[in-house]
């Protein structure tokens, strides 16, 4: 049985700070942002969004109404979660208004959690062949002002339905996989923000790549050559390329030429919006998906898959007859030109403005914000949110 990807969607805040901005403020040369790190803007989140808000944004553009009645399970990966007990995804399922009939649960492995995600809806609809799986990849990554990883923050959400004979991409049965306890990155329940090695979570990323690209080749014999495009996880765009140049001179020249150009093409999206944690490798993918006019259906994409703590997996899909049809590319490229610039001292007080901790009420003003779904405030401890348009 074909399952796959059957619809892709995106979200992100409707703010931006600029890399070069951010650079002359912390006195480093832009192009250690632009080119070094490889960020030209980063989304930044106001208080009215949160990772439920910013997934039920995302899910909302793609699902209609019989995709609502045959969703039977909702997964939210997501490492930014707002309850240490209660699902985000249960939120989620309520602003879109969902069968009643449906499990949901919130998965975390770092950045990995959305990936978990997609291999278990795989497992449920080859069970069950009539169900549809809303897969939800949510986070605001943040760092700290003026900390070594500030550059690499970021906020969005990437959904997607998956389903028997996807109408855009099938995941393919072979993947392999690694886990080992390691301390590279980590967020302790008492901290809004990460903390991290820096130069060892690289090391890591690329480390983990290495074995499991290693480990898929010598099971499935498929070589650099068999695929049009690898997409990585993203925390900042060069560290794909990093861990991609580790392999590609076991490709031919042309084989060379072609992913790289890809893999160029596969951060477009990325490169705007920062570190998104679960969402990134599928940010990439959709980069790549809407901004690769040379893709065709059959081709073969790499999926590689990282977070931190750790676990990797490399995986692969292939797409499907008219895939083109069922993307959104206007629409996305629409939502990223249409966002609000703001100045450094702008975004650090953005930053600096969160929900309060100490149980006080507090209402906010949604009509500063232009997504759909807002939160709109705290009452007696519950997040309240909104839906403009309801
Ligand atoms: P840093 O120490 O500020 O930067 O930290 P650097 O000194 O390593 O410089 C970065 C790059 O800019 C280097 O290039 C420099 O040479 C270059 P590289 O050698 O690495 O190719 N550079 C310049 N290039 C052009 N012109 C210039 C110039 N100056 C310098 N003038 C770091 C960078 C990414 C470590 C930091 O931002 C950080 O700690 N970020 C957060 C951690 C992270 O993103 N790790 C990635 C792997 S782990 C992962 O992906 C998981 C994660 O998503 C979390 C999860 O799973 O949940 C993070």
């Amino acid at each position: 049985m074909k399952i796959g990807i059957d619809k892709i969607g995106f979200f992100t805040p409707n703010l931006y700070l600029d890399m070069n901005k951010l650079a002359l403020s912390r006195e480093v040369e832009p192009e250690k942002f632009t080119i070094g790190i490889g960020q030209e803007k980063m989304a930044v989140s106001p208080v009215t969004q949160d990772p439920v808000t910013l997934a039920a944004n995302a899910a909302l553009k793609i699902i209609n109404d019989d995709d609502k009645s045959d969703i039977d399970l909702v997964m939210f990966g997501t490492e930014s979660g707002i309850d240490h007990s209660k699902s985000a995804g249960v939120y989620v399922h309520h602003l879109l208004g969902l069968n009643s009939s449906a499990r949901t649960v919130e998965l975390k492995q770092a950045c990995y959690g959305a990936t978990a995600a997609l291999q278990l809806a795989k497992g449920h609809i080859a069970l069950n062949p009539e169900s549809k799986v809303l897969v939800l990849a949510s986070d605001i990554a943040r760092y700290g002002l003026q900390t070594s990883g500030e550059a690499t923050q970021g906020a969005g959400a990437v959904a997607m339905l998956i389903s028997a004979n996807p109408k855009i991409m099938t995941l393919e049965d072979k993947s392999t996989y690694l886990t080992a306890d390691i301390m590279d990155f980590w967020r302790p329940t008492y901290s809004e923000e990460a903390f991290v090695d820096g130069k060892y979570s690289n090391e890591q990323y690329i480390y983990f790549f290495q074995k499991v690209w290693q480990q898929y080749k010598e099971e499935t014999e498929l070589r650099l050559e068999d695929f049009t495009a690898i997409c990585y996880h993203l925390p900042y765009t060069k560290m794909g390329l990093k861990a991609l140049r580790t392999v590609i001179e076991d490709g031919s020249k042309e084989t060379q030429e072609r992913l790289l150009d890809n893999y160029e093409i596969s951060k477009t999206y990325n490169k705007n919006v920062g570190n998104i944690y679960t969402g990134s490798l599928y940010l990439s993918l959709l980069s790549l998906l809407e901004q690769q006019a040379n893709l065709e259906s059959g081709d073969r994409i790499g999926l590689y898959s990282y977070g931190s703590g750790a676990v990797g997996e490399f995986f692969s899909g292939i797409l499907q007859p008219g895939f083109k049809d069922y993307l959104q590319k206007e629409a996305h490229e629409k939502l990223l030109s249409s966002r609000k610039e703001l100045s450094v001292f702008e975004y650090e007080e953005v930053f600096l403005k969160t929900l309060p901790k100490d149980g006080s009420t507090v209402e906010l003003d949604v009509d500063q914000d232009p997504a759909e779904i807002c939160v709109a405030g705290i009452n007696d401890h519950m997040r309240q949110y909104i839906n403009k348009k309801q």
